[in-house]
Protein backbone atom coordinates (compact mmCIF):
# COMPACT_ATOMS: atom_id res chain seq x y z
CA UNK A 1 0.00 0.00 0.00
CA UNK A 2 1.18 3.59 -0.64
CA UNK A 3 2.12 5.60 2.15
CA UNK A 4 0.80 9.21 1.91
CA UNK A 5 3.48 10.55 4.20
CA UNK A 6 6.39 10.00 7.04
CA UNK A 7 4.95 12.15 9.92
CA UNK A 8 1.59 10.92 12.23
CA UNK A 9 0.48 7.82 10.29
CA UNK A 10 -1.88 9.43 8.19
CA UNK A 11 -0.90 7.09 5.20
CA UNK A 12 -2.15 3.85 7.86
CA UNK A 13 -4.93 5.52 8.67
CA UNK A 14 -5.87 6.23 5.03
CA UNK A 15 -4.42 2.30 4.05
CA UNK A 16 -6.66 1.08 6.54
CA UNK A 17 -10.05 3.08 5.48
CA UNK A 18 -9.29 2.15 2.14
CA UNK A 19 -8.87 -1.49 2.91
CA UNK A 20 -12.31 -1.47 4.85
CA UNK A 21 -13.77 0.85 2.07
CA UNK A 22 -12.83 -2.39 -0.68
CA UNK A 23 -14.87 -4.40 1.09
CA UNK A 24 -14.09 -5.86 4.67
CA UNK A 25 -17.44 -5.26 7.11
CA UNK A 26 -16.91 -3.51 9.76
CA UNK A 27 -17.63 -4.59 13.19
CA UNK A 28 -20.94 -3.79 15.18
CA UNK A 29 -20.89 -0.10 16.66
CA UNK A 30 -20.78 -1.05 20.33
CA UNK A 31 -22.35 2.26 22.34
CA UNK A 32 -26.02 2.74 21.54
CA UNK A 33 -26.72 2.95 25.37
CA UNK A 34 -29.78 5.46 24.40
CA UNK A 35 -31.93 2.74 23.02
CA UNK A 36 -31.85 0.50 26.72
CA UNK A 37 -34.46 0.63 28.63
CA UNK A 38 -32.96 1.78 31.99
CA UNK A 39 -32.71 5.88 31.60
CA UNK A 40 -29.17 6.94 31.92
CA UNK A 41 -28.16 9.16 34.98
CA UNK A 42 -27.45 11.51 33.22
CA UNK A 43 -27.44 12.40 29.29
CA UNK A 44 -23.87 13.39 29.71
CA UNK A 45 -23.02 9.73 30.82
CA UNK A 46 -19.63 10.17 30.21
CA UNK A 47 -19.35 7.36 27.50
CA UNK A 48 -16.35 6.90 25.44
CA UNK A 49 -18.09 4.82 22.64
CA UNK A 50 -19.65 8.13 21.81
CA UNK A 51 -16.76 10.57 22.08
CA UNK A 52 -14.32 7.97 20.00
CA UNK A 53 -16.31 7.36 17.19
CA UNK A 54 -17.64 11.46 16.69
CA UNK A 55 -16.01 13.37 13.74
CA UNK A 56 -15.17 16.59 15.19
CA UNK A 57 -15.93 17.92 11.82
CA UNK A 58 -19.42 17.06 11.74
CA UNK A 59 -20.32 18.27 15.38
CA UNK A 60 -18.89 21.45 14.13
CA UNK A 61 -21.14 21.35 11.18
CA UNK A 62 -23.96 20.58 13.53
CA UNK A 63 -23.24 23.57 15.66
CA UNK A 64 -22.80 25.91 12.60
CA UNK A 65 -26.34 24.36 12.09
CA UNK A 66 -27.87 25.08 15.44
CA UNK A 67 -26.23 28.50 15.64
CA UNK A 68 -28.06 29.71 11.76
CA UNK A 69 -31.09 28.57 13.20
CA UNK A 70 -31.17 30.40 16.05
CA UNK A 71 -29.92 33.48 14.37
CA UNK A 72 -33.66 33.43 12.18
CA UNK A 73 -35.39 32.59 15.84
CA UNK A 74 -33.77 35.55 17.22
CA UNK A 75 -33.12 37.85 14.34
CA UNK A 76 -36.40 37.77 12.09
CA UNK A 77 -39.80 38.28 12.55
CA UNK A 78 -42.04 41.12 13.51
CA UNK A 79 -40.24 41.76 17.45
CA UNK A 80 -37.32 43.27 17.77
CA UNK A 81 -34.46 40.95 17.19
CA UNK A 82 -32.74 39.59 20.68
CA UNK A 83 -29.49 41.04 19.56
CA UNK A 84 -27.06 39.59 22.20
CA UNK A 85 -28.42 36.17 20.73
CA UNK A 86 -27.94 37.06 17.05
CA UNK A 87 -24.56 38.15 18.04
CA UNK A 88 -23.46 35.05 20.10
CA UNK A 89 -24.49 32.56 17.30
CA UNK A 90 -22.68 34.39 14.87
CA UNK A 91 -19.92 34.41 16.69
CA UNK A 92 -19.74 31.04 17.43
CA UNK A 93 -20.02 30.09 13.39
CA UNK A 94 -17.87 32.78 12.59
CA UNK A 95 -14.84 31.40 14.49
CA UNK A 96 -15.55 27.92 13.76
CA UNK A 97 -15.50 28.72 9.67
CA UNK A 98 -12.37 31.06 10.35
CA UNK A 99 -10.85 28.21 11.62
CA UNK A 100 -11.39 25.78 8.94
CA UNK A 101 -10.77 28.71 6.71
CA UNK A 102 -7.57 29.39 7.71
CA UNK A 103 -5.94 25.54 7.67
CA UNK A 104 -7.05 25.95 4.42
CA UNK A 105 -5.28 29.40 3.46
CA UNK A 106 -2.14 27.97 5.48
CA UNK A 107 -2.26 25.45 2.99
CA UNK A 108 -2.02 27.03 -0.12
CA UNK A 109 0.76 29.64 1.52
CA UNK A 110 2.64 26.31 1.91
CA UNK A 111 2.08 25.00 -1.55
CA UNK A 112 3.14 28.21 -3.08
CA UNK A 113 5.93 28.66 -0.89
CA UNK A 114 6.81 25.02 -2.19
CA UNK A 115 6.66 25.53 -5.72
CA UNK A 116 8.79 29.05 -5.57
CA UNK A 117 11.66 26.47 -4.00
CA UNK A 118 10.74 24.63 -7.36
CA UNK A 119 11.66 27.14 -9.49
CA UNK A 120 14.54 27.94 -7.84
CA UNK A 121 15.34 24.29 -7.64
CA UNK A 122 16.15 24.69 -4.47
CA UNK A 123 16.41 20.86 -2.74
CA UNK A 124 16.69 21.72 0.81
CA UNK A 125 13.80 24.23 0.43
CA UNK A 126 11.18 21.60 -1.52
CA UNK A 127 12.08 19.00 1.34
CA UNK A 128 11.19 21.37 3.95
CA UNK A 129 8.10 22.72 2.50
CA UNK A 130 6.47 19.47 1.45
CA UNK A 131 6.95 18.88 5.36
CA UNK A 132 4.93 22.00 6.18
CA UNK A 133 2.47 21.02 3.91
CA UNK A 134 2.19 17.86 5.54
CA UNK A 135 1.67 19.21 8.47
CA UNK A 136 -0.58 21.86 7.48
CA UNK A 137 -2.88 18.82 6.35
CA UNK A 138 -2.65 17.17 9.95
CA UNK A 139 -3.05 20.18 12.04
CA UNK A 140 -6.64 20.14 10.26
CA UNK A 141 -6.68 16.54 11.16
CA UNK A 142 -5.72 17.25 14.76
CA UNK A 143 -8.49 19.70 14.80
CA UNK A 144 -11.62 17.21 12.80
CA UNK A 145 -11.17 13.53 13.32
CA UNK A 146 -12.65 11.26 15.54
CA UNK A 147 -10.74 10.37 18.06
CA UNK A 148 -10.75 6.69 16.69
CA UNK A 149 -9.48 8.57 13.27
CA UNK A 150 -6.51 9.52 15.15
CA UNK A 151 -5.79 6.52 16.71
CA UNK A 152 -7.07 6.95 19.78
CA UNK A 153 -9.42 3.68 21.02
CA UNK A 154 -10.44 2.14 24.52
CA UNK A 155 -7.35 0.35 24.81
CA UNK A 156 -5.55 4.03 24.28
CA UNK A 157 -7.79 4.97 26.74
CA UNK A 158 -7.36 2.16 29.63
CA UNK A 159 -3.50 2.74 28.64
CA UNK A 160 -3.54 6.71 29.36
CA UNK A 161 -5.71 5.70 32.19
CA UNK A 162 -2.88 4.58 34.30
CA UNK A 163 -0.83 6.84 32.91
CA UNK A 164 1.14 4.97 30.39
CA UNK A 165 1.85 6.65 26.93
CA UNK A 166 1.00 4.65 24.08
CA UNK A 167 2.30 4.45 20.71
CA UNK A 168 -0.32 4.94 17.93
CA UNK A 169 -0.73 1.56 16.06
CA UNK A 170 -3.76 0.35 14.07
CA UNK A 171 -5.32 -2.45 15.55
CA UNK A 172 -9.08 -1.79 15.37
CA UNK A 173 -11.14 -2.35 12.20
CA UNK A 174 -12.97 1.18 11.16
CA UNK A 175 -16.31 0.15 13.21
CA UNK A 176 -18.35 2.53 11.29
CA UNK A 177 -16.67 3.78 7.97
CA UNK A 178 -17.36 6.97 6.77
CA UNK A 179 -19.35 7.78 3.15
CA UNK A 180 -17.68 8.07 0.61
CA UNK A 181 -18.42 11.51 0.07
CA UNK A 182 -16.66 13.90 -3.03
CA UNK A 183 -15.08 15.47 0.62
CA UNK A 184 -13.11 12.02 1.06
CA UNK A 185 -12.49 11.53 -2.33
CA UNK A 186 -10.50 14.78 -3.01
CA UNK A 187 -9.07 14.31 0.61
CA UNK A 188 -7.71 11.06 -1.24
CA UNK A 189 -6.58 12.83 -4.33
CA UNK A 190 -4.39 14.98 -2.10
CA UNK A 191 -3.07 12.42 -0.30
CA UNK A 192 -2.31 10.68 -3.62
CA UNK A 193 -0.64 14.35 -4.64
CA UNK A 194 1.71 13.77 -1.30
CA UNK A 195 2.51 10.23 -1.74
CA UNK A 196 4.05 11.56 -5.56
CA UNK A 197 5.22 14.67 -4.18
CA UNK A 198 7.51 12.51 -2.22
CA UNK A 199 8.40 9.51 -4.65
CA UNK A 200 9.54 12.44 -6.99
CA UNK A 201 11.65 14.16 -4.76
CA UNK A 202 13.90 11.05 -4.07
CA UNK A 203 13.99 11.10 -8.06
CA UNK A 204 14.26 15.10 -8.15
CA UNK A 205 11.38 14.91 -10.95
CA UNK A 206 10.66 18.44 -11.46
CA UNK A 207 7.61 18.17 -13.45
CA UNK A 208 5.50 15.63 -11.38
CA UNK A 209 6.45 17.53 -7.91
CA UNK A 210 4.95 20.61 -9.72
CA UNK A 211 2.18 18.67 -11.13
CA UNK A 212 1.19 17.10 -7.22
CA UNK A 213 2.03 20.75 -5.75
CA UNK A 214 -0.26 23.00 -7.96
CA UNK A 215 -3.51 20.11 -7.32
CA UNK A 216 -3.38 20.77 -3.75
CA UNK A 217 -2.95 24.56 -3.98
CA UNK A 218 -5.80 24.45 -6.10
CA UNK A 219 -8.15 22.05 -3.89
CA UNK A 220 -7.33 24.40 -0.63
CA UNK A 221 -7.61 27.33 -2.71
CA UNK A 222 -10.90 25.95 -3.76
CA UNK A 223 -11.81 25.07 -0.22
CA UNK A 224 -10.92 27.79 1.37
CA UNK A 225 -13.16 30.07 -1.62
CA UNK A 226 -15.99 28.13 0.19
CA UNK A 227 -15.43 29.23 3.76
CA UNK A 228 -15.40 33.42 2.74
CA UNK A 229 -18.75 33.71 2.78
CA UNK A 230 -19.59 32.13 5.52
CA UNK A 231 -16.64 34.40 7.37
CA UNK A 232 -17.50 37.33 6.20
CA UNK A 233 -21.37 37.33 6.15
CA UNK A 234 -20.92 36.01 10.05
CA UNK A 235 -18.81 39.45 10.47
CA UNK A 236 -21.54 41.69 9.10
CA UNK A 237 -24.04 39.42 11.06
CA UNK A 238 -21.68 40.37 14.42
CA UNK A 239 -21.32 43.62 13.95
CA UNK A 240 -25.20 44.53 12.65
CA UNK A 241 -26.39 42.67 15.93
CA UNK A 242 -23.85 45.43 17.96
CA UNK A 243 -24.86 48.45 16.26
CA UNK A 244 -28.29 46.75 16.91
CA UNK A 245 -28.95 47.44 13.02
CA UNK A 246 -32.01 45.07 11.10
CA UNK A 247 -30.81 46.82 7.76
CA UNK A 248 -28.52 43.82 6.05
CA UNK A 249 -29.42 41.32 8.40
CA UNK A 250 -31.27 38.70 6.40
CA UNK A 251 -28.61 39.46 3.18
CA UNK A 252 -25.96 38.84 5.31
CA UNK A 253 -27.93 35.50 6.81
CA UNK A 254 -28.86 34.59 3.16
CA UNK A 255 -25.00 35.12 1.69
CA UNK A 256 -23.57 33.22 4.63
CA UNK A 257 -25.97 30.16 4.08
CA UNK A 258 -25.40 30.44 0.71
CA UNK A 259 -21.60 29.43 1.71
CA UNK A 260 -23.05 26.08 3.53
CA UNK A 261 -25.41 25.05 0.20
CA UNK A 262 -22.52 25.58 -2.26
CA UNK A 263 -20.04 23.38 -0.36
CA UNK A 264 -22.98 21.27 0.52
CA UNK A 265 -23.76 20.99 -3.09
CA UNK A 266 -19.82 20.32 -3.82
CA UNK A 267 -18.67 18.06 -1.21
CA UNK A 268 -21.45 15.88 -0.43
CA UNK A 269 -23.36 16.27 -3.39
CA UNK A 270 -26.37 13.83 -3.50
CA UNK A 271 -24.41 11.18 -1.53
CA UNK A 272 -26.35 12.10 1.75
CA UNK A 273 -29.07 14.78 2.76
CA UNK A 274 -28.04 17.39 4.72
CA UNK A 275 -29.69 19.67 7.29
CA UNK A 276 -29.22 22.80 5.68
CA UNK A 277 -30.02 25.62 7.67
CA UNK A 278 -33.49 26.99 7.72
CA UNK A 279 -34.19 29.97 5.22
CA UNK A 280 -34.65 33.54 6.51
CA UNK A 281 -38.55 34.24 7.76
CA UNK A 282 -39.42 38.39 7.24
C1 LIG B 1 -16.04 23.86 2.82
C2 LIG B 1 -17.17 22.99 2.81
C3 LIG B 1 -18.31 23.16 3.78
C4 LIG B 1 -18.85 24.35 4.27
C5 LIG B 1 -18.47 25.78 3.95
C6 LIG B 1 -19.93 23.95 5.15
N1 LIG B 1 -20.04 22.57 5.19
FE1 LIG B 1 -21.40 21.49 6.27
N2 LIG B 1 -20.60 19.75 5.59
C7 LIG B 1 -19.55 19.65 4.69
C8 LIG B 1 -19.30 18.25 4.41
C9 LIG B 1 -18.22 17.71 3.50
C10 LIG B 1 -20.24 17.51 5.16
C11 LIG B 1 -20.47 15.99 5.16
C12 LIG B 1 -19.62 15.26 6.13
C13 LIG B 1 -19.86 13.76 5.99
O1 LIG B 1 -20.99 13.34 5.75
O2 LIG B 1 -18.88 13.05 6.16
C14 LIG B 1 -21.04 18.49 5.88
C15 LIG B 1 -22.06 18.14 6.75
C16 LIG B 1 -22.88 19.05 7.39
C17 LIG B 1 -23.96 18.68 8.28
C18 LIG B 1 -24.33 17.27 8.70
C19 LIG B 1 -23.46 16.87 9.90
C20 LIG B 1 -23.71 15.50 10.45
O3 LIG B 1 -23.42 15.26 11.64
O4 LIG B 1 -24.18 14.64 9.73
C21 LIG B 1 -24.53 19.85 8.72
C22 LIG B 1 -25.70 19.99 9.67
C23 LIG B 1 -23.80 20.96 8.09
N3 LIG B 1 -22.80 20.43 7.30
C24 LIG B 1 -24.06 22.29 8.32
C25 LIG B 1 -23.33 23.34 7.76
C26 LIG B 1 -23.63 24.76 7.97
C27 LIG B 1 -24.78 25.28 8.80
C28 LIG B 1 -22.70 25.45 7.27
C29 LIG B 1 -22.58 26.96 7.10
C30 LIG B 1 -22.65 27.79 8.26
C31 LIG B 1 -21.81 24.50 6.63
N4 LIG B 1 -22.23 23.23 6.95
C32 LIG B 1 -20.72 24.84 5.84
C33 LIG B 1 -18.86 20.69 4.13
C34 LIG B 1 -19.07 22.05 4.37
C1 LIG C 1 -9.60 22.00 6.84
C2 LIG C 1 -9.31 20.69 7.29
C3 LIG C 1 -8.52 19.70 6.48
C4 LIG C 1 -7.37 19.91 5.74
C5 LIG C 1 -6.58 21.19 5.57
C6 LIG C 1 -7.00 18.62 5.18
N1 LIG C 1 -7.92 17.66 5.57
FE1 LIG C 1 -7.86 15.66 5.11
N2 LIG C 1 -9.59 15.35 6.14
C7 LIG C 1 -10.33 16.34 6.75
C8 LIG C 1 -11.58 15.78 7.22
C9 LIG C 1 -12.68 16.53 7.95
C10 LIG C 1 -11.55 14.41 6.86
C11 LIG C 1 -12.67 13.38 7.09
C12 LIG C 1 -12.68 12.81 8.46
C13 LIG C 1 -14.00 12.09 8.71
O1 LIG C 1 -14.69 11.66 7.77
O2 LIG C 1 -14.32 11.94 9.89
C14 LIG C 1 -10.29 14.17 6.20
C15 LIG C 1 -9.87 12.94 5.72
C16 LIG C 1 -8.67 12.71 5.10
C17 LIG C 1 -8.19 11.40 4.70
C18 LIG C 1 -8.90 10.09 4.91
C19 LIG C 1 -9.65 9.83 3.61
C20 LIG C 1 -10.38 8.52 3.57
O3 LIG C 1 -10.22 7.85 2.55
O4 LIG C 1 -11.10 8.19 4.51
C21 LIG C 1 -6.97 11.60 4.11
C22 LIG C 1 -6.05 10.53 3.54
C23 LIG C 1 -6.70 13.02 4.12
N3 LIG C 1 -7.75 13.66 4.74
C24 LIG C 1 -5.57 13.60 3.58
C25 LIG C 1 -5.30 14.97 3.58
C26 LIG C 1 -4.12 15.58 3.01
C27 LIG C 1 -3.00 14.80 2.35
C28 LIG C 1 -4.21 16.92 3.22
C29 LIG C 1 -3.24 18.00 2.86
C30 LIG C 1 -2.63 18.00 1.54
C31 LIG C 1 -5.47 17.16 3.94
N4 LIG C 1 -6.10 15.96 4.11
C32 LIG C 1 -5.90 18.40 4.37
C33 LIG C 1 -9.96 17.65 6.94
C34 LIG C 1 -8.86 18.28 6.36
Amino acid sequence: MKTCRALFLLAAIAASLLAVACGQGGEEETGNQAQTSEPPLSWDDQSNSEWLYRSQYKTTMRHMWLNANRIVAAGSGENEPSWAEVEMFATDIHWRAELYASYWQLLVAESEEGLFALEDEDRIGVSAQIDKVSMACDSCHAATWSPWYLRVNEGTLDQWKSNEPRPHIAVNPEPNPPLRTPHLEEMKLICDNEVDLRASLDKWDLAKMEDALTSIRNVATARSAFWKPVVENSATIMDLAQRKKREGLSEAYGGMTFGCLACHASNVGKLREINNPVPWTD
